[in-house]
């Protein structure tokens, strides 16, 4: 029997490692993470990550191929295959902060391979790191590797929460990279096998190790890149009449660009998008390449200037102050589907609105309160360290209140914004909302989820991403 360990319990270790028991029934996958929190919760009824289908497919195979443990030097000994899913954040302090990739949790994982294991084994990248990064771990495995034979191989991850196990169930592809040795080909083809028990063959892409890992973080580019064009048409739309959903739909027809993730938004959030971007960027500045590194970094900043613009917008329709108003925050969770808040577009605008002393009521179906005040406590970039697995510090945002219930947060309210696109927000009645709400009332429409012109009906003033401007904002300054 085949055993795989996988080093990382989180957002990706967790899903793909179950789908990979689910349809491996000959393989036995153990999961291993340093945090004792995490495992726990894999083996619980509660699972630590929201997502959907997962509770099925973890409950169909745990206790029989696939395991969740903490004993990371016993798995990583008996494993033939050991994926590493930790996290790769961005650099807080030193060399390329703000920018780099902290290679910290990935160095340490290698290490522990290199200490513990007694047999050959086969080491796959599943997070997202540098180009070259094989590289290195190759060396700190065959500078400690007493006789025993690495390959690496790169198998980046593309699934997006929210529809993760659809995506590993279904992916449009899967990448291996590897040596172009005969070793290297033999351990592609062995985790080919893996994937080859439920992914046809053709979807199934081989190429050289720095192909595999450079391809994931311009996938993560070209993604996020069409988000900042379709923003950045956003504000030009607001300024002229036309409407976003409108254009992004006649451009989608072309065949050449096609109609996905062309949804304008109060901009992209996620643990991938900005970290990977500014990882490419890093890269481009170190290899000699300026002009490629300023071409990327302005797709974070369109997405910078969307956030921003979008409070702007809020604080300017209200009187150009939120100070002491209650604002309620629908949505606080990076997109539906996921209580994940890892970069969030919702901590910018909260921040920006306590930045002008509003108070802010916030719903979000799957994001607890400690979650909340921890994000919005944290410094820019330190929630992809360990810290985000602590408890709560004490600083709670006393401005910041939470609620389970839409009605209750936007009870006594100047303003309603919309930040995450749960379906649930499309058909919320509004009328109640309204009559519950101080006079005028707004609602600042962050994801495009209601109609404009139903609200309109029912009494609001109604902002919406790149859509024609209510009256009352027509009258008013433009935004920047
Ligand atoms: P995560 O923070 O949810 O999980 C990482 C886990 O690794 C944590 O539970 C942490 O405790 C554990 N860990 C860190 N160092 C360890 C060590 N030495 N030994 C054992 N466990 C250790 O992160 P994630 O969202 O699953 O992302 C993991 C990687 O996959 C990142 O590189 C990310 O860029 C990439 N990725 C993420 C997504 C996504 O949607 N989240 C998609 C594709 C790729
Ligand atoms: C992304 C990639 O899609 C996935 O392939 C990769 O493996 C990890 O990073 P994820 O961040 O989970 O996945 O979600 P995604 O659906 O890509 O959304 C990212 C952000 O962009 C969200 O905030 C979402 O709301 C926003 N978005 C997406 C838009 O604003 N408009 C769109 O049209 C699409």
């Amino acid at each position: 029997m085949v055993k795989i360990c996988c080093i990382g319990a989180g957002y990706v270790g967790g899903p793909t490692m179950a789908v990979i028991a689910l349809k491996c029934p000959s393989i036995e996958v153990i999961v291993v993470d340093i945090s004792a929190a995490r495992i726990a919760a894999w083996n619980s009824d509660q699972l630590p990550i929201y997502e959907p289908g997962l509770d099925e497919v973890v409950k169909q195979c745990r206790g029989k191929n696939l395991f969740f443990s903490t004993d990371v030097d016993k798995y990583i000994r008996e494993a033939d295959i050991i994926f590493v899913s930790v996290n790769t954040p961005t650099k807080t302090r030193g060399l390329g902060a703000g920018k780099a990739a902290d290679l910290t949790y990935w160095e340490s994982a290698a290490r522990m391979i290199a200490d513990v294991s007694q047999s050959d084994k086969i080491v796959v990248e599943k997070s997202t790191v540098p180009v070259k990064t094989a590289e290195a771990i190759e060396k700190i495995l065959t500078h400690n590797s007493k006789g025993i034979n690495y390959q690496i191989l790169s198998n980046p991850e593309f699934l997006a929460e929210g529809t993760a196990i659809k995506d590993l169930f279904n992916p449009d592809r899967v990448l291996i990279g590897g040596r172009e040795t005969p070793e290297g080909q033999k351990a592609i083809q062995a985790l080919k096998n893996v994937y080859a028990n439920w992914v046809p063959e053709e979807r199934i892409i081989t190429t050289n190790l720095w192909s595999a890992e450079l391809s994931k973080l311009a996938a993560n580019a070209f993604l996020a890149q069409r988000i900042s064009s379709v923003n950045a048409i956003s504000a030009l739309c607001e300024a002229t009449g036309a409407n976003v959903a409108e254009v992004a739909y006649s451009v989608g027809k072309d065949s050449r660009i096609g109609p996905k993730f062309l949804n304008a938004s109060v901009g992209f959030g996620g643990s991938c998008f900005q970290k990977d971007i500014l990882n490419l960027v890093y890269i481009c500045d170190c290899n000699g390449l300026p002009e490629a590194a300023n071409y990327w970094k302005q797709v974070i900043k369109i997405n910078d200037y969307q956030k921003s613009r979008f409070v702007n917008r809020v604080v300017a329709c209200m009187f150009n102050t939120v100070s002491g108003k209650k604002i309620a925050i629908l949505g606080f969770a990076f997109k539906k589907d996921t209580g994940d808040t890892r970069e969030t577009p919702a901590i910018d605008v909260c921040k920006g609105l306590l930045g002008d002393k509003a108070k802010i009521s916030i719903y979000d179906p799957q994001v607890t309160e400690d979650q909340i005040q921890r994000d919005l406590a944290m410094n820019k970039f330190d929630w992809d360290h360990p810290i985000h697995l602590q408890p709560m510090s004490p600083t709670a945002v006393k401005e910041v209140t939470v609620t389970w219930d839409a009605y209750e947060a936007t009870k006594g309210a100047h303003g309603v914004c919309i930040l995450t696109e749960w379906d649930e927000f499309k058909t919320l009645d509004y009328a109640k909302i309204y009559a519950n709400m101080k006079k005028p009332a707004f609602i600042f429409d962050g994801r495009n989820v209601v109609d404009p012109e139903k609200l309109r009906q029912i009494g609001f003033i109604v902002y919406s991403i790149g859509k024609p401007l209510d009256p009352w904002l027509a009258d008013m300054p433009a935004v920047a």
